[in-house]
């Protein structure tokens, strides 16, 4: 069979486009299996792609986009990968004066005397149709979310190995777009070196530091600076909903796990239960990603005194109305309530139903000794049943904190790399 893309062809297109909506002519100078047409329609820059009996590529882009993303060496700075056009002078009313194409590039000339090449290769990666831009949104930026009841939690937990994790690339990739779809994956065998976490978080790229230090240990302390570093019952709740830049994904490395009853871990997903609160109860949903909440850790670590204060609601939304962030701590809710008295009592009847909704949808389970439990602390709120602590029987969990833009970037690398890099 003839393989496509070894044909040499070639297609020209005349340089007489004047008016922005007439069809251009074409000719091909080899016998061609595969045409390229390139055309101006309405200050666009038609590709159209065909073989002899079917469309292959149809693409659109717009004249202004193209000047602005001309990649010659003057117009982008080649090793930072960066536009280095002079913006105060750009003409965002720049016209095309001529138009070639070969075999795999289009090449324009430009009304302000410039030039510019553009490999078709580039041109499909930026295609503006709506699947494709659809597709690098849910697939390279970041991935679609999927978000999931009590119910789908054993078909949507994933394991991995901790030396694959830490030695092949396929795992690593393929643990963090757990992470990013499901919110939680729990990785094994990580053994019990207190170093374990930081490791982890090394493979993807740096550890996100707090109030309480790089790692920090979960335990029993006689005059607990946390309320977590208590044996009690731990009920559902975000880190740190107290901070702007909330940290991303909790990293809880079991490393001595309780004989006595409890200890063991709780989750549920927090997307999902506002997907039943938008549902089932709109006015508690407005009223939860309306009022701003004063979240607040006052404290000290290490020698460090702190006095921490974040005012955001408990749902967060962003402009398209897409879930962007959970907030959710008794602990750490402050007793400054900033609004109106008449705010007050719908506020608490909302928050009631949303709580009662995440325990309702929260799963529990323990962690054996090496299991290291990942999850999102954006979307996810996690908590932990009381246990009995006393000197022979103790439990111990190192965390860490990783943010998303490390995740996401060390995603896409992985993804761009993989087939060069896989080991
Ligand atoms: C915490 C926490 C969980 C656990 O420290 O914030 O949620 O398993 N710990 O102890
Ligand atoms: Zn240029
Ligand atoms: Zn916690």
């Amino acid at each position: 069979m003839l393989n496509i893309k070894n044909i040499l062809f070639q297609i020209k297109v005349p340089c007489f486009i004047k008016q922005q909506n007439s069809q251009k002519s074409w000719f091909h100078l080899n016998s061609v299996l595969r045409v390229l047409n390139v055309s101006l329609q309405n200050r666009c820059v038609v590709v159209n792609e065909s073989s002899s009996d079917k469309q292959l590529h149809f693409m659109k882009f717009p004249t202004v986009w193209l000047r602005d993303n001309c990649q010659c060496n003057e117009c982008f700075h080649q090793s930072s990968k960066s536009r280095q056009i002079d913006w105060v002078k750009f003409d965002t009313k720049v016209n095309i004066t001529n138009i070639t194409a070969s075999d795999n590039s289009i090449s324009i000339d430009w009304s302000d005397k410039h030039s510019s090449t553009y490999s078709l290769d580039w041109l499909r990666e930026r295609d503006f149709h709506t699947d494709k831009r659809e597709k690098y949104l849910n697939e390279f930026y970041r991935p679609k979310t999927k978000h999931w009841s009590k119910n789908d939690f054993k078909k949507i937990l994933s394991t991995f190995e901790y030396k694959n994790v830490m030695e092949k690339n396929n795992d690593l990739k393929l643990w963090l777009q757990q992470l990013a779809i499901y919110g939680v994956a729990i990785i094994k065998n990580a053994g019990t070196d207190k170093t374990a976490v930081r490791k982890l978080a090394d493979r993807v790229g740096f550890i996100r530091k707090t109030t309480y230090g790089e790692e920090f240990i979960v335990e029993a302390k006689p005059g607990a600076k946390n309320y977590a570093y208590l044996s009690t019952p731990l009920p559902l709740h975000t880190d740190l909903p107290y901070y702007e830049y909330k940290p991303s994904v909790n990293l809880l490395h079991c490393v001595v796990q309780s004989n006595s009853k409890g200890g063991e871990n709780l989750l549920a997903d927090g997307f999902h239960v506002v997907d039943i609160l938008k549902k089932n109860y709109p006015h508690f949903f407005e009223t939860l990603t309306k009022t701003v909440i004063d979240w607040n850790d006052i404290g000290e670590d290490g020698g460090l005194p702190f006095h921490n204060i974040w005012r955001s609601p408990v749902i967060c939304l962003d402009g398209d109305g897409f879930y962007t962030r959970i907030n959710h701590s008794i602990p750490q809710r402050d007793s400054h309530f900033n609004v109106t008295i008449e705010e007050v009592e719908l506020w608490y009847e909302a928050y009631s139903k949303f709580v009662k909704l995440l325990q309702q949808e929260s799963v529990s389970f323990k962690l054996s000794p090496g299991d290291i439990l990942t999850f999102n602390n954006i979307r996810l709120v996690h908590g932990r049943t009381g246990y009995d602590d006393n000197e022979n029987n103790v439990r111990c969990i190192v965390g860490a904190y990783l943010d998303w833009d490390i995740i996401y970037s060390k995603l896409r690398v992985l993804m761009k790399n993989y087939n060069k890099n896989e080991k």
